[in-house]
Order: C-alpha cells, then sequence, then structure tokens
C-alpha cells in the first residue's frame, strides 16, 4: 500500500488546544496541537462513524458529539468505554509546514465518517 504526504496547516495556525479539521485525499481527518505536541486522528467515531472533530475538548479527551464516548487526545484511546482506538496517522514537521502520511487509496465505508443530520 502507498502513502503520500500532504500539506495540512502551518503550524502557527494550530493553536494550542485546538482542532482543526480538513479532508485530504477523501481521508477526513482532524489534528490538534497538544502541549506543543501534534496529534493526526481520523476523523471517525469507531462506535457509529460520527464526526469527532465536532466533539468537546476537555481534560485532554474528545467526546463524541452523538453518543457521548470518549477518546482519549494522546493516544486515541477509548475512555471508560470498549470501542475501538481512533486511528492516527503519521505527520511531519518541514519549515513550519504540518504535513500528514494518508493512504492512496481511497478510505473504505469502515474509515469513513456518517454525515450529521441536516
Ligand atoms: S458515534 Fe460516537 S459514541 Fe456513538
Amino acid at each position: 500500500m502507498s502513502n503520500s504526504w500532504h500539506d495540512i496547516i502551518r503550524e502557527d495556525e494550530l493553536s494550542e488546544g485546538e482542532i482543526h479539521a480538513t479532508i485530504k485525499n477523501g481521508w477526513h481527518i482532524f489534528l490538534i496541537n497538544l502541549d506543543g505536541e501534534i496529534r493526526v486522528w481520523n476523523d471517525r467515531c469507531p462506535h457509529a462513524a460520527s464526526h469527532l472533530s465536532t466533539g468537546r475538548i476537555r481534560r485532554g479527551a474528545v467526546m463524541c458529539p452523538l453518543h457521548g464516548a470518549r477518546f482519549e487526545l494522546k493516544s486515541g484511546r477509548c475512555i471508560g468505554g470498549t470501542y475501538s482506538d481512533l486511528i492516527t496517522f503519521e505527520h511531519r514537521n518541514q519549515d513550519g509546514m504540518i504535513s500528514v502520511l494518508l493512504p492512496d487509496r481511497s478510505p473504505t465505508m469502515a474509515e469513513l465518517p456518517i454525515s450529521p443530520p441536516g
């Protein structure tokens, strides 16, 4: 399986503790800066595929907006629940530009979030 780097955001545009969500090459991802360390996650709750990037952040965890599962943002681990860990992606910082390594293939249905009801 091949992967490619995608430029996402400049480091100085990613404020401490804020989520930056985007779609690249069909992948829904979100980045967060936690104490100066960047984490990159697939923007899909492992329970029922909600967008986690719209969830509330509290005490280093994001709460799923649909049913309230919590995921530790440093590890992607589900806290107090039995759902799978979040899918993470490798990132790099070159001259202040944060890039993410994403599969060249399209995400499967099991890797895509559902759209919120409109
Ligand atoms: S979809 Fe996230 S807890 Fe149910």
